[in-house]
């Protein structure tokens, strides 16, 4: 019969086969990327490739017409019915007769590249723990008695070389039928998560089942619940959504919630009823919005700080609250999702929960370094991430570390006098004239600045409600730029800045950014506690970065990544004049919008970058900013604006 070469484009990958091989085994042979759910049957098309006819000088081949078999009788019972695009055949049925190229389209890759979105595209590799394989399971026999599970799971062996997988009891209650209605075949969804871990059974469908199969990829946040409902084959999200965590009932911040359990009979289960429920709703409101069933999510991934983790899986916080901050686990979490009271998708639907960095640096810092890949950068960047707590990450190809800092939720616009949360009516955005010392604004919802004409009309009945954490940030900053308040945060006096905005407040001063007291309005002011406040955040917010940058021994970082909302709303230039951030040119410093859940994205999509950031967290140096006496000494360095004695050279270009 005699051999025939193989090429497979694009990746290249050549071998020698026995004439007549099909080209869905000569791919697996050769290690090529060809997908199959229905195991060669002919039924799934997702073995779809083209053949290339003609001479290729660069592969040193000519292909013949009839190097591949006409189509046989099932390849065109498919093409008949479902119709196969030109020049397109069925890989587990065309069989190669002579030399041939092959191609490989992007959709018949199970591995297909799915490039991010990101400001800085990675292409990450689809490759979820959960897939569908279709199976011919062989019928019960009299004589040789034997359960059905046990009979798939030989099939999944025989023909996937899978091993024995568990069947949860939701699966198992339909297996039987399935297996019947199917007539002996049936498609199942396989999950294979760690690789020392049996497989597991996370639903069975009667003959071939097409999918797609889909999973959510959660960033549970203190303050708000972000979830994206994710194609498991494409990797595409399909609908995106966030509630605010109802937890902040029991306490606005993660240290009152602890309190709240550790002073409450029966508080941590409160809260994490709380937040399962949400959890819940999230899901049930984005299946609906993209429209596809619930049974068909059939993976969740989790990443959060180490007290939400705690009061998502049902673990008292408590021990987070008292030095030494010992968490239950700093492990990745494999786990039925049902454990984890998501129960409106698939009932029997896996959950994974990304590792922590330390008691103070959870699961969401892990994901902003997955998503980041400090590890994989050749110049240091540091990555800061704020929220109630600022995560900081500082590292290169050489060596990466991580610290928290106590920020304290001011950055929020919480214990700021007219703060308030990022809501329709905040301040978000501020200017203020360096001559005549007059503010501008930008609300929430709105497009137009307040001195713009429409800005009332355009603004509502709500008016302007208050002012949130990145319109505080960018009014001090604005006050330091404009003369207002001096290097130690000191508000000037009227007659000293020559402002008719700045009053007395007790024996300090305000600057009025809007009054609207006349028409029963609130009056919105920035004082001088505020100041104190924000000084305190950033000086911490500093401090951490400063005590990993000393770690590592240099005193300037090459770049710099805003991670999560803060990021996303607080521009570099404000950052930097109040000294939140070190000294770096403004080109170098990048927001990364969402990276805790573009993290959990790709830890959804991907077995790999879970290994990876499992051995990475192992890698991450934790430094704990408590117990570090150089703490203190940058922490009150930092109080000034924006700093005693490090020099912001870039500020003076
Ligand atoms: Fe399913 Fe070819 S492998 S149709």
């Amino acid at each position: 019969q005699g051999e025939a070469l193989v090429i497979f484009t694009p990746s290249g990958k050549r071998g020698l086969v026995p004439v007549g091989t099909p080209v869905l085994d000569a791919a697996r042979r050769l290690g090529v990327d060809l997908d199959s759910v229905c195991g060669g049957r002919g039924i799934c098309s997702k073995c779809q490739c083209t053949p290339a006819y003609g001479s290729f000088p660069k592969h040193g081949v000519t292909v013949a017409e009839g190097a591949l078999s006409p189509m046989n009788a099932v390849e065109r019972r498919y093409d008949e019915k479902r119709g196969l695009k030109p020049g397109r055949r069925l890989g587990c049925q065309a069989q190669i007769l002579a030399d041939v190229v092959i191609d490989v389209p992007p959709e018949s890759q199970l591995h297909r590249q799915v490039v991010r979105k990101a400001a800085e595209a990675r292409a990450v590799e689809m490759d979820p723990a959960t897939r569908l394989v279709m199976v011919e399971v062989a019928e019960p026999d009299m004589h040789a008695p034997s359960g059905d599970l046990e009979r798939l799971n030989a099939a999944l062996g025989a023909q996937w070389d899978v091993a024995p997988a568990t069947a949860p009891l939701a699966v198992l209650a339909g297996l039987q039928q399935a297996l019947r209605k199917g007539g002996w075949q049936v498609t199942v969804a396989l999950h294979q998560g760690h690789s020392d871990a049996a497989p597991c059974l996370v639903d069975v469908w009667p003959g071939f089942f097409e999918g797609p199969l889909f999973g959510l990829a959660i960033d549970l946040g203190s303050t708000t619940i972000a979830a994206h409902l994710t194609d498991l084959t494409t990797g595409e999200v399909r609908a995106s959504a966030g509630v605010m965590n109802p937890q902040i009932r029991f306490g606005e911040d993660l240290m009152s919630r602890v309190s709240y359990a550790m002073m409450n009979p029966g508080g941590a289960a409160d809260m994490t009823a709380a937040v399962r429920a949400a959890l819940n709703d999230l899901a049930h409101g984005l299946a609906a919005e993209a429209g596809v069933e619930p049974r068909a999510i059939v993976e969740a991934v989790l990443v959060c700080n180490p007290v939400m983790h705690h009061l998502a899986l049902g673990i008292d916080p408590v021990e987070l609250g008292q030095a030494p901050f010992a968490l239950a686990t700093s492990d990745a979490v494999e786990i039925a999702a049902a454990d984890l009271g998501l129960v409106s998708i698939n009932p029997a639907a896996r959950a994974y929960v990304l590792p922590m960095i330390a008691g103070h640096v959870g699961a969401d810092a892990a994901a902003v370094a997955l998503s980041e890949a400090p590890e994989q950068s050749d110049d240091l960047v540091l990555i800061v991430d704020v929220g109630t707590n600022a995560e900081i990450i500082l590292g290169n190809r050489a060596r990466v570390l991580a610290c928290s800092s106590p920020t304290g939720p001011a950055f929020e616009g919480a214990q700021i006098s007219a703060g308030q949360r990022a809501a329709p009516g905040a301040i978000e955005r501020v200017r203020i004239d360096p001559a005549t010392k007059e503010p501008r604004f930008r609300v929430i919802g709105c497009d137009l600045w307040s001195d713009e004409p429409g800005f009332a009309e355009a603004v509502g009945a709500g008016g302007v409600t208050g002012i949130c954490g990145s319109g505080i940030i960018e009014a001090v900053a604005e006050m330091r730029m404009a003369g207002l308040i001096d290097a130690s945060g000191l508000v000037g006096s009227a007659a000293a800045t020559g402002s008719a905005r700045v009053v007395p407040e007790g024996r300090t001063h305000s600057y009025v950014l809007h009054d609207a007291r006349a028409s029963g309005g609130p009056l919105i002011a920035v004082t001088q506690g505020d100041i104190r406040a924000i000084q305190l955040a950033k000086s911490a917010l500093y401090a951490g970065a400063r005590l990993l940058m000393d770690r590592i021994g240099v005193d300037r970082v090459d770049r710099v990544v805003l991670a999560g909302a803060f990021g996303a709303h607080v521009s570099p230039l404000h950052a930097m004049v109040l000294g939140m951030i070190p000294d770096v040119p403004l080109d170098h410093v990048r927001s990364a919008g969402n990276a805790a859940g573009t993290g959990a994205r790709i830890a959804l999509c991907s077995r790999a970058a879970r290994r990876l950031i499992e051995m990475n967290v192992r890698r991450i140096e934790k430094v704990e900013t408590a117990i570090e006496p150089r703490f203190q000494e940058h922490f009150v360095a930092a109080n000034a604006l924006p700093h005693a004695v490090d020099p912001f050279a870039e500020l003076a270009r």
